[in-house]
């Protein structure tokens, strides 16, 4: 039986994929989206960023934009990702960055064969390493797992220490994913999934996904390795805490990330405690896609974004 979670997310993306809903949400619900982007320009983001630190809360930067076609947009895209680090460079913050390798030219093989996305990946992190920057690979549907984690192998071999992925615990396949990439010791960020993917690759129950996410993060953990820990699930959180605290694990082997405008509130309350705590600072014109998923973790969003569309 599909649960209520499942059924209310499928809804909301369906609705979300239809054009005439998109033009509509597109010119009506800025002023809302804006609690969860933190603005269209590179400045915005900067901004936020600066605003966290003063709270002792670090930043991801997240230029929005994905599933790229052609190889004049991943090229943009690249290059706006480069300027991140122009704009950061020099101002003596921590730069940590994430990227979707299907923004960047995933999904484009240029003549003689090379990725593109692949390629841009390795100039975005060239530049990263000579920062001492982070770039994480962000985990998008199920389909591209396999190239992200075989581009990320690649990536992290040459780049150690330079770059991170995410791994998802609503799919069967994440536990394997996990202990196939065990020889990289690499810096992963467990998130539970934030796509719609079908009940053949996806448990279908927030039951059986929020205990696979709590066993990722204790066997990442327990490998020694660093782990990040993407979620404002309150019980998984303090849960996280204790197995950390039992099993003689120090803060610092991992941190708390959340998404930007998402439980402030405890993003807060886990700096002051004296967690590493990054959050997630997407910005950029493409955010319809990114807001469609935030609305579909959250039926109470919906009104939200009614309410706010109605005010205009
Ligand atoms: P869950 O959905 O169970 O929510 C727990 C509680 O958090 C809710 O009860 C509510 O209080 C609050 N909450 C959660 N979502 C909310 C929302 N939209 N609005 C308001 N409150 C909300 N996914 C992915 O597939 N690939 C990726 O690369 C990433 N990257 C990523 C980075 C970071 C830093 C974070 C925090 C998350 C991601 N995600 C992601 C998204 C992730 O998969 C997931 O969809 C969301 O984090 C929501 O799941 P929670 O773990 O918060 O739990």
């Amino acid at each position: 039986m599909q649960s209520f979670d499942r059924i209310y997310r499928s809804t909301i993306l369906g609705v979300a994929g239809n054009k005439t809903v998109e033009n509509l949400v597109r010119s009506r619900a800025w002023s809302v989206a804006q609690r969860f982007v933190a603005g269209e320009q590179l400045a915005d983001a900067v901004r936020a960023v600066e605003e966290l630190e003063r709270r002792g809360i670090h930043g991801i930067l997240d230029l929005l934009g994905e599933m790229v076609t052609s190889e004049q947009e991943a090229n943009t895209f690249t290059e706006n990702i480069l300027a991140i680090f122009d704009a950061m460079e020099g101002r003596e913050l921590p730069i940590y960055v994430s990227i979707k390798l299907s923004q960047i030219g995933q999904d484009i093989t240029l003549p003689g064969g090379e990725n593109l996305g692949l390629r841009n990946a390795r100039r975005i992190l060239a530049r990263a390493r000579a920062l001492n920057a982070f770039v994480a690979l962000d985990m998008e549907d199920h389909p591209r797992v396999d190239i992200t984690l075989e581009q990320f192998r690649t990536l992290a071999t040459e780049f150690p220490g330079t770059v991170g992925t995410v791994l998802q615990a609503y799919l069967y396949r994440t536990e394997a994913d996990r202990k196939a990439l065990d020889d990289l010791k690499p810096n992963l960020r467990i998130v539970k999934g934030a796509y719609l993917e079908p009940e053949t690759v996806a448990y279908p129950s927030k039951t059986d996904v929020d205990m696979n996410y709590r066993r990722l993060v204790y066997a990442h953990l327990k490998a020694g390795n660093y782990t990040c820990v993407a979620s404002h699930d309150e019980r998984i959180i303090e849960d996280v805490k204790l197995f950390a605290e039992k099993s003689g694990i120090p803060r610092s082997q991992f941190e708390f990330q959340l998404l930007y405008g998402i439980r402030r509130d405890l993003q807060q309350k886990l700096a002051d405690e004296g967690y590493t705590v990054r959050a997630y600072i997407p910005y950029g014109r493409d955010w319809y896609a990114y807001f469609s998923r935030r609305i579909a973790e959250r039926p109470a969003n919906v009104s939200f974004v009614l309410r706010g569309m109605l005010k205009g």
